[in-house]
């Protein structure tokens, strides 16, 4: 059954391009009116092109071209007073905010005794504060209309470790602990909150100079194509990577919910973590 979310007001992180594209579009197709915010912008300790103003833009015209509705806002999710704001605007146009993926992140790959302080606090920064930043929100604004449905993303990172990764895990590993925890906050008042975990998805965070090269090193200039029998291998389906489609779903899948289920971590997982608990 397709859900029906007409009449709802969704806010997705993140959502210039990527994961946030997607889940804004699929939000927005079924009725919500989606805010996509991003903060647009590059940060410098981030070694791979953040989105941009243009991208922001292409992601709300290409849902009020599909006959949707979007608001694109430029937001940096580490400015709590900004978030705050944004929400307050949400709830002062509609009266009420009902959805958040809490998407936006960044990840870089660099060895723990290289990690400098800038590194440490931009990731913590952005992937765990940003989402306490928003998630606080737009909680203080679902608890109004007793209703919410809140999905943080987390992914594989937040499941076990990863080399190189430490900053990037450990936050997403704390994206979890936020999460169920908020679920036990908020149960009460109709709002669920849950967590999806991603493994690679083809995206700029991954299909970057940088990044691909960490995996075709011995290649100068690698391309995916390069890189897929690596991705490949690290999973039993042999399916180098996720489209944000497939992220999507499992977004939805908690949207749509009716409510039964909160706490809760759905992995879409391409099987990388069938030999983890
Ligand atoms: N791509 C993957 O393989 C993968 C796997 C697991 C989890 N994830 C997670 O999925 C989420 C979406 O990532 P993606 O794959 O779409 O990558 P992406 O880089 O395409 O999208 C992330 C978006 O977040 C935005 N952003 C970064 N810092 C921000 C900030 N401070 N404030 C607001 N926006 C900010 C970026 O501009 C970008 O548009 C992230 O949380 C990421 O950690 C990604």
């Amino acid at each position: 059954m397709t859900p029906d979310l007409s009449g709802r007001i969704a806010w997705v992180t993140g959502g210039a391009r990527g994961q946030g594209r997607s889940h804004a579009r699929a939000l927005a197709a079924v009725g919500a009116h989606v805010y996509v915010s991003d903060i647009a912008h590059q940060v410098d300790t981030v070694n791979y092109p953040l989105a941009t103003p243009a991208e922001l833009e292409t992601t709300v015209a290409e849902i009020v071209d599909a006959g949707g509705q979007a608001t694109a806002v430029q937001l940096d999710v580490r400015d709590s007073t900004a978030v705050t704001e944004l929400v307050d605007h949400i709830v002062d146009q509609h009266g009420r905010l009902d959805i958040l993926v809490a998407n936006a992140g960044i990840c870089a790959f660099v060895p723990l005794e290289d990690m400098t302080d800038e590194q440490w606090a931009d990731m913590v920064g952005t992937n765990l504060t940003g989402t306490f930043h928003c998630v606080r929100a737009a909680v203080t604004a679902m608890k109004r209309n007793r209703f919410g449905r809140v999905v943080g993303v987390s992914s594989g990172a937040g499941r076990g470790g990863m080399k190189d990764l430490s900053h990037y895990s450990a936050t997403k590993w704390g994206i979890i602990g936020f999460v169920k925890s908020v679920a036990l906050e908020v149960g009460s008042y109709g709002i669920t909150a849950n967590v999806v975990c991603p493994t690679s998805v083809d995206t700029p965070m991954v299909m970057n100079e940088t990044t691909l090269r960490r995996f075709r090193p011995d290649l100068d200039d690698p391309s995916p194509d390069d890189a897929k029998p690596v991705f490949a291998g690290l999973g039993p389906l042999g399916i180098p990577w996720l489209e944000p489609e497939d992220v999507t779903r499992a977004v939805m899948y908690f949207v749509d919910d009716p409510g039964l289920t909160t706490g809760t971590v759905l992995e879409v997982n391409l099987g990388t973590s069938a030999n983890r608990i």
